[in-house]
């Protein structure tokens, strides 16, 4: 496989993930109950804004790079309980951060300028949501 459809296959996952990520914040705000909950429903709100502008960014440089998109989602655990679902969300922020930076490289190897910047800006801002969700975390 060629490095260039190395960073095609990763965009595809990592679209796959904000997909994913969508869905499951939206399963989750209707899961959050209390006071608690509804920091959480507020703050996830804003968060699914942010995913569903990186994953159209995702589909369109996938398609300029002669890429086909995917469309469906990645699977994600439904856990019980605010604390356990801060935890899971946090932990794949995390890892979102981890597959943009690697991906953010492959698009540098390339050459490709603006899009390796934008990856690590990506990066950036789930690396901010990791933060946010940690507060939360941390009154739990
Ligand atoms: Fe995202
Ligand atoms: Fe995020």
């Amino acid at each position: 496989m060629s490095t260039k459809e190395a960073l095609i296959q990763g965009l595809n996952e990592d679209l796959a993930a904000e997909y994913g990520t969508v869905i499951r914040y939206t399963y989750q705000s209707g899961k959050a109950f209390g006071l608690l909950g509804a920091e959480l429903r507020e703050l996830l709100a804003g968060e699914i804004t942010d995913e569903l502008g990186h994953a159209a960014f995702l589909t369109d440089v996938i398609v300029d790079l002669g890429g086909e998109p995917v469309t469906e989602p990645r699977q994600f655990d439904k856990p019980d309980g605010l604390k356990e679902m801060l935890a899971l969300d946090e932990e794949m922020e995390l890892n979102d951060v981890k597959n943009y930076m690697a991906h953010a490289e492959l698009a540098g190897e390339l050459g490709y300028i603006e899009l390796k910047l934008k990856l690590e800006e990506m990066a950036a801002d789930e690396a901010g949501h990791a933060r946010e969700l940690r507060r939360i975390l941390k009154g739990l």
